[in-house]
């Protein structure tokens, strides 16, 4: 495994979080204010070359896995030839994609015939008044029923990103289990987090412990699965049933002794944690003609400075970071 992708508390990072654009169909509480975000100017975007140069690299390095996210990553106009070309990548084992549903049932088969492997979808609720109240945009069918071509097309599990907020969606927790009774979901709850501009406090975030709880009384029977390698879920079934229920605990019980995750930002950042706020600029970099092993060691350097875990909740909802949109997740 390459020196230049393993940190100083040695642990090696073999998936790349790509995002493709910082627009977005859908205008999420959790992810940007009401009045939207600056935007980066197009030419200071990472362009498809860019991307692909980049991806070559980092797999050639001994990245296996590839998620591409956004913004939303479905309005990207090339997304399914940059996922055909990253497919031709040698000792790439997987491309997940992160999106909000909205577009896919559009284009899925044809992502699907590029080699998209994974498929993640945003949804909060499963009441369409309310999925206009939390993403200020309608479009819960066209979700509902991107989530039903994904499984139709043969994606196993479909990941179902639930982000729980007190107060808005807490009282759906049944409702969202009840789903993967009969569909082959993972369903996964994820304890909310603070960025630039999403007014996150305490008291809005429910936590693994509590979920749990909640859970447990209606479903004593509730199974703990094996935990999978490097894994941002807790991972748990109910007999009997088809799919699963997740939980990512990244405030109450973060999981950074494991993290294996770089991302880059669509104006071409290299993040080497989504709560580090020292990012480098590849896109200048690349742009000043740098060579493959110049890149290399700006990468390693900064790989090389990735703090052993995040500063903890009460921190980082003070630190300066961007904004969800911006970032990917
Ligand atoms: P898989 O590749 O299917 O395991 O998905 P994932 O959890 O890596 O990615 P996804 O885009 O579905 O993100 C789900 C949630 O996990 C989002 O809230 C992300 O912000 C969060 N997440 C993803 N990666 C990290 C990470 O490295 N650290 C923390 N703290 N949270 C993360
Ligand atoms: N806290 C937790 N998860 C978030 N996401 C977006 N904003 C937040 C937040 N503030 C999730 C979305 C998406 C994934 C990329 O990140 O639900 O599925
Ligand atoms: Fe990795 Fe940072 Fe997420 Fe921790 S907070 S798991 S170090 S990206």
């Amino acid at each position: 495994f390459s020196a230049f992708l393993t940190d100083s508390f040695g642990r090696q990072h073999s998936y790349l979080r790509i995002s493709l654009t910082e627009k977005c169909n859908l205008r999420c509480q959790y992810c940007m204010p009401e009045e939207g975000v600056p935007l980066t100017p197009k030419a200071d975007l990472l362009t498809t070359e860019e991307i692909l140069t980049l991806a070559r690299l980092f797999v050639k390095e001994g990245i296996d896995k590839i998620r591409l996210t956004g913004g939303e990553p479905l309005i990207r106009p090339d997304v399914v030839d940059i996922v055909a070309r990253l497919h031709q990548l040698e000792g790439l084992r997987t491309i997940g994609i992160t999106t909000n549903g909205i577009n896919l049932a559009r284009l899925l088969p044809q992502l699907q015939k590029a080699g998209l492997s994974a498929i993640n979808i945003s949804l909060d609720t499963l009441v369409p008044a309310k999925f206009e109240f939390i993403v200020r945009r309608k479009g819960f069918h066209k979700v509902m029923e991107g989530i039903h071509k994904a499984i139709e097309l043969g994606y196993s599990p479909v990941k179902v990103n639930c982000v729980v907020m007190r107060g808005l969606n807490e009282d759906e927790l049944l409702d969202f289990v009840a789903l993967t009774e009969g569909l082959p979901l993972d369903v996964r709850f994820i304890e909310y987090m603070p960025f630039d501009g999403n007014r996150w406090n305490f008291k809005k975030m429910v936590s693994y412990k509590e979920m749990l709880d909640t859970l447990r009384q209606q479903w004593p029977e509730l199974e703990k699965l094996p935990e999978e390698e490097s894994s941002t879920a807790k991972a748990f079934k109910i007999p009997g049933f088809r799919g699963q229920v997740s939980f990512i605990t990244s405030m109450s019980e973060h999981f950074c002794g494991t993290c294996n995750r770089l991302r880059i930002t669509a104006d071409g950042n290299l993040k080497v944690c989504l709560f580090g706020n020292s990012e480098v600029s590849l896109r200048d970099h690349l742009r000043a003609g740098a060579s493959e092993e110049e890149l290399r060691r700006v990468i390693g350097a900064a790989v090389g400075r990735k703090k052993r875990q995040h500063a903890g909740m009460f921190s980082i909802a003070q630190m300066k970071n961007r904004p969800m949109i911006l970032i990917g997740g």
